[in-house]
């Protein structure tokens, strides 16, 4: 019999699963990295798994929800295996702290938004002392380079900031994200340049408001004494990210339309790398309701900016999120909001209905909550514009030739392959031959719908120099 086939030399295997943004599917990467550098390997599979990762949100309600139903899921196999681990990080983790601990008494590590980079120790910890819950206020600095195991070989997610200064009365990101913190910009750059000398062609730079990126450096520059010219930071980042050899896509997600400047619009013009892709969120199209919210800009203001932007970039798509339901709204609002998104003509829109979070000034206006069958309605309304413009952004796509990054195979049909514009949208296509994901084709589009394109293949351009295999990797 092999020795190495016994129970006690088997490799233990954790199992991920994550919840909310971009910020935490990067979250998600540092942690799988941190447990697969301490030896364990990954698993898709729940029953397989030693440790167990729940990496939480809570914007809206129905996550927290989802969270709990999980756990009580999870409660289940940890009776039947008293040795699995379980660990709750994230949002929610940041906000709900011993209430999980409460509720879920058999949730071995807790660990918040702030010390990521802890969670492997802390399940140690657990190990030994039964369970431990760590939540920080505030992140000291920006967190150091953690190990990141990155699902996909030729993409990656690169914080530039984290935390939000803004106040938006809807959101619960500031409370569980804490103030802003920005990258150093020769660590961007020089993060940005490993992960292309590893054969990643596209990267996305995340921040909850990228806009507003080094706007901390240059005060604590100029409070140090230094002269320190006021210069729109993540302009200059977005030229030199672009300027990275190997690197052939530059995404960022999101920019707040207050903070949005002539200079971002410049550098996306003038930079070739950067994809023809402004993900602007709205939230509303109604004057009164930005200021309730605390958005900091006019319907006209935002309109008008993104005229700029389109006369700047001809073929920009435009993306954007919208709340409905927020507290007060009247119908007036909402028929400013249809207004302001057919003026739009977006590519795509996340519409939201309006959650109270509690600890969120809107959270408090309770006596102006609006009724669910009101918001229900306006919601499916506002759907069917956002749809219409959606189909006719994707019709006028017909018939143009478009170089896509191809992400594998359709989710639908295995026969059909997907890759991605640069504009952001998905098109399907057949290709007589197996073509590696990360190879860059050009296919012709042939057909429309409002969610995606498909198209038939003209030629590949470029096969992928990234490894299949995906080290773990300091970045
Ligand atoms: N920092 C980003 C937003 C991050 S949250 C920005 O300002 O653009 C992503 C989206 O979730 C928001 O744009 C908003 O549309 C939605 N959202 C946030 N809080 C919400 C709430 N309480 N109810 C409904 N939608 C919400
Ligand atoms: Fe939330 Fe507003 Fe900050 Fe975005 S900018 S994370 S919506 S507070
Ligand atoms: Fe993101 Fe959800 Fe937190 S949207 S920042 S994971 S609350």
């Amino acid at each position: 019999m092999n020795p190495d086939s016994g129970p006690e030399s088997r490799q233990k295997r954790y199992f991920v699963r994550t919840y909310g943004c971009q910020m935490n599917e990067h979250d998600s990467e540092r942690i799988a990295g941190l447990l697969e550098a301490d030896g364990l390997g990954v698993t898709n599979d729940l029953a397989q798994a030693d440790v167990v990762v729940l990496n939480t949100c809570c914007i809206r309600e129905n996550a927290d929800n989802k969270l709990y139903g999980h756990l009580g899921g999870l409660k289940t196999l940890k009776d039947s295996r008293p040795d699995l681990q379980i660990v709750v990080s994230g949002c929610l983790a940041q906000k709900d702290e011993a209430l999980i601990q409460t509720r879920a008494p058999f949730v071995d590590v807790v660990v918040g938004t702030h010390n990521v980079g802890r969670t492997v120790e802390l399940l140690h910890e657990a190990k030994v002392a039964g369970p431990v819950m760590e939540i920080l206020t505030e992140s000291e600095a920006f967190p150091s380079a953690l190990p990141v195991r990155r699902d996909l070989g030729w993409s990656a997610w690169v914080t530039i900031q984290i935390g939000c200064d803004n106040n938006c009365a809807f959101c619960i990101v500031p409370s569980v994200r804490g103030r802003e913190i920005s990258r150093p910009f020769d660590d961007v750059v020089a993060g940005v340049e490993a992960l292309a000398g590893a054969g990643v062609v596209e990267v996305t730079l995340l921040g909850q408001n990228v806009n507003s990126y080094g706007r901390d450096l240059s005060m604590a520059r100029r409070a140090a004494g230094e002269s320190v010219a006021a210069r729109p930071l993540f302009a200059e980042l977005l030229r030199a990210v672009g300027a990275v050899e190997g690197i052939r896509r530059v995404r960022y997600t999101s920019p707040h339309p207050k903070d949005f400047r002539p200079e971002t619009i410049a550098a996306m013009a003038e930079t070739p790398a950067v994809c023809d892709h402004l993900h602007l969120p709205l939230q509303s199209g109604s004057d009164r309701t930005l200021a309730a919210m605390h958005r900091g800009y006019t319907a006209q203001r935002y309109l008008d900016k993104l005229a700029a932007a389109r006369r700047a970039i001809p073929d920009l798509a435009v993306t954007t999120d919208i709340i409905v339901g927020f507290p007060g709204e009247t119908e007036d609002d909402f028929e400013r909001t249809l207004e302001v998104v057919a003026a739009g003509e977006y590519d795509s829109a996340y519409t939201f209905i309006y959650s109270p979070r509690t600890g969120t000034e809107a959270a408090e206006r309770s006596q102006d909550f609006v009724p669910a069958e009101v918001v229900s309605d306006r919601f499916e309304r506002l759907r069917i514009v956002v749809e219409r413009s959606a189909l006719a952004r994707h019709e006028a796509r017909v018939g143009r030739v478009e170089e896509v990054l191809v992400e594998g195979p359709s989710k639908k049909d295995s026969g059909v392959l997907t890759g991605r514009t640069g504009q952001n949208k998905l098109v399907h296509f057949v290709s007589p031959d197996p073509l590696a994901v990360g190879s860059f084709a050009e296919v012709r589009v042939t057909r429309a719908a409002p969610h995606h394109l498909r198209g038939e293949l003209l030629e590949v351009t470029a096969r992928p120099r990234h490894r299949t295999r995906i080290p773990v990797a300091s970045l």
